[in-house]
C-alpha cells in the first residue's frame, strides 16, 4: 500500500471526487482515507509512482515525495518560485488579463486525467476562453487544438502559452521599455514588434493596464511598468519549471473559429483524443459586455461578434435562449464528429437563473449530447464558490464517443 497525501487547498467534497478519480485513472487501486487525518488516503499505485508524481493535480505527495503541481502552485508568500500572486489558480501564466469566468487550473488538470488523455495525445477546447485549458494541456504534454469565437481569447491564449518562444527576445524588449522614461497604455505604439509573439506580448501587457485603470482605477502609466516587469517574471519562471520538472511541452494551436464548426477550424473527424471546455453558460453573462474595453482596444466590431457568440446572440431572453440551444445541439454533434472513437469528453456546466428562473440547462445538455451521438460517462455536481458568484450549482458531466 501506498500513503497519499491530498493538497491542503482542497476543500469541498466534488474536488475529493476528483482527487479519487483521478488516482483511478492515473492506475490507483483503492482510496482509504484515514479516520484521523482528512488529508491522508491509503491507496495502491498499480501504475507508475512517478507518473502519479509528474501528472496529479490532486496529489500533494505520495509516500512522502513532493508532487509537481504542489510546486507549480504554491504562491511566492509560501516560498513558491512559479507563481507570483497570492492564488494557487495564477501560478505561472494563469495571472495574465482578469478574465471573467476562468477555469480553476487543478481542476481542468484533473479532468484531462480523467478523461485519459496522455502526452503526445491532441485535445480540442472549443470554448477556450482565457486559455486556461490550453496551458494546462501544454504544461501536461498535450497537444491543444484551441478555438473561441472571441479575438480577445484567442490572443490571450497564444500569450499565455507561446510568450516562452520568444523568452529572448521579449525579456529585451522588455527591459529597454522599463528604461524608457515615459511609457503609456494609451499609446499603442510600444507593443509594436517584428516578431509577433513579443508583440502579442506587449499587446497584453497593455489591455491588463487598461483593465486596471477602469476597473480599479489605477494608474496607468506606473501600472503598465508593474504588468510588463510581472508577466516577464511569469514566463521566466515557466522557462525554469519546464527545465526543472524535465517537461516537454505539448503545441498549442489557438485559433478564432467556431465551437458549431470545428471543420472550419481545420479539424478532420476522428482526430481528437479529449476535450475538456467550459461553453457559455446558458444565456447568463454577457461575454462581450464583459471584455468590451479590451475589444474596443483591439478594435474589434462587437456587434458583429454579438451577432455570432453562443448566449450573447439574439434579442431578448426568449429568443436568445432558443438560439443558445440550437448553438449547444450543434457543438454537440461537432464534438462526436471530431472525437476518436472511444474518447472522452468532460463539460463544466452550470445551472444559469435568467431573469429569476433556473434554466437547468446540464439537464437539456445532457440529452443533446446523446442525441449527438455520445454515451454518458458520469455526472459530477460542483458548486462555484467565488468573488463574482455567491454559492452557485454547477456540474461536470462526461461524455465518450462509442467505439
Ligand atoms: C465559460 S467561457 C470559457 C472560459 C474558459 N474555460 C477559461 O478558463 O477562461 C466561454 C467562452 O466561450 C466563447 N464562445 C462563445 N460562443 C462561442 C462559439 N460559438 N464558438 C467558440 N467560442 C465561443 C466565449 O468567447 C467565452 O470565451
Amino acid at each position: 500500500m501506498n500513503t497519499l497525501c491530498l493538497p491542503r487547498n482542497l476543500q469541498f467534497l466534488y474536488e475529493e471526487s476528483l482527487a479519487r478519480l483521478e488516482a483511478k485513472a492515473l492506475g490507483c487501486e483503492r482510496w482509504e482515507r484515514d479516520e484521523d487525518n482528512p488529508w491522508q488516503v491509503r491507496t495502491h499505485v498499480n501504475g507508475n509512482s512517478t507518473d502519479m508524481l509528474r501528472r496529479a493535480a490532486y496529489t500533494a505527495t505520495l509516500d512522502g515525495e513532493l508532487a509537481v503541481y504542489g510546486e507549480l502552485i504554491r504562491p511566492k508568500y509560501q516560498g513558491g518560485v512559479f507563481n507570483r500572486t497570492r492564488s494557487e489558480n495564477q501560478y505561472l501564466t494563469h495571472w495574465f488579463y482578469p478574465y471573467r469566468g476562468k477555469f480553476h487550473p487543478q481542476m481542468v488538470r484533473a479532468l484531462f486525467n480523467i478523461v485519459g488523455v496522455q502526452p503526445g495525445h491532441t485535445v480540442c477546447e472549443p470554448y477556450v476562453g482565457s486559455g486556461t485549458g490550453a496551458l494546462e494541456a501544454s504544461l501536461l504534454g498535450i497537444n491543444c487544438i484551441a478555438v473561441d469565437i472571441s479575438p480577445l481569447c484567442v490572443l490571450l491564449t497564444r500569450v499565455k502559452t507561446r510568450s516562452i518562444e520568444a523568452l529572448a527576445e521579449i525579456r529585451e524588449r522588455v527591459q529597454d521599455l522599463l528604461a524608457r522614461e515615459t511609457l503609456d497604455p494609451y499609446d499603442r505604439s510600444f507593443t509594436e514588434h517584428p516578431n509577433v509573439v513579443v508583440a502579442d506580448f506587449l499587446e497584453i501587457a497593455r489591455l491588463i493596464t487598461l483593465s486596471d485603470v477602469s476597473r480599479r482605477k489605477r494608474d496607468g502609466r506606473s501600472w503598465l511598468r508593474k504588468n510588463l516587469q510581472g508577466m516577464l517574471e511569469s514566463v521566466e519562471a515557466q522557462a525554469v519549471a519546464l527545465d526543472r520538472f524535465r517537461i516537454h511541452r505539448g503545441d498549442v494551436s489557438a485559433t478564432l473559429g467556431d465551437a458549431r464548426n470545428l471543420r472550419a477550424a481545420g479539424i478532420a473527424e476522428a482526430t481528437i483524443d479529449g476535450i475538456v471546455t467550459s461553453p457559455p453558460y446558458s444565456i447568463a453573462l454577457d461575454y462581450v459586455k464583459n471584455d468590451e474595453h479590451a475589444l474596443e482596444a483591439l478594435e474589434v466590431d462587437t456587434s458583429a461578434l454579438r451577432g455570432e457568440m453562443t448566449g450573447v446572440r439574439g434579442r431578448g431572453a426568449k429568443a436568445k435562449l432558443a438560439l443558445y440551444g440550437e448553438d449547444m445541439q450543434q457543438m454537440f454533434r461537432e464534438v462526436a464528429r471530431v472525437l476518436r472513437p472511444g474518447a472522452k469528453a468532460a463539460f463544466v456546466i452550470g445551472d444559469a437563473t435568467v431573469d429569476g428562473r433556473e434554466h437547468t440547462s446540464t439537464r437539456e445538455m445532457g440529452d443533446w449530447a446523446v442525441r449527438a451521438g455520445l454515451e454518458r460517462e458520469r455526472e459530477i455536481p460542483k458548486i462555484v464558490f467565488g468573488l463574482y458568484s455567491t454559492m452557485r450549482d454547477e456540474k461536470i458531466l462526461v461524455f465518450r464517443k462509442p467505439d
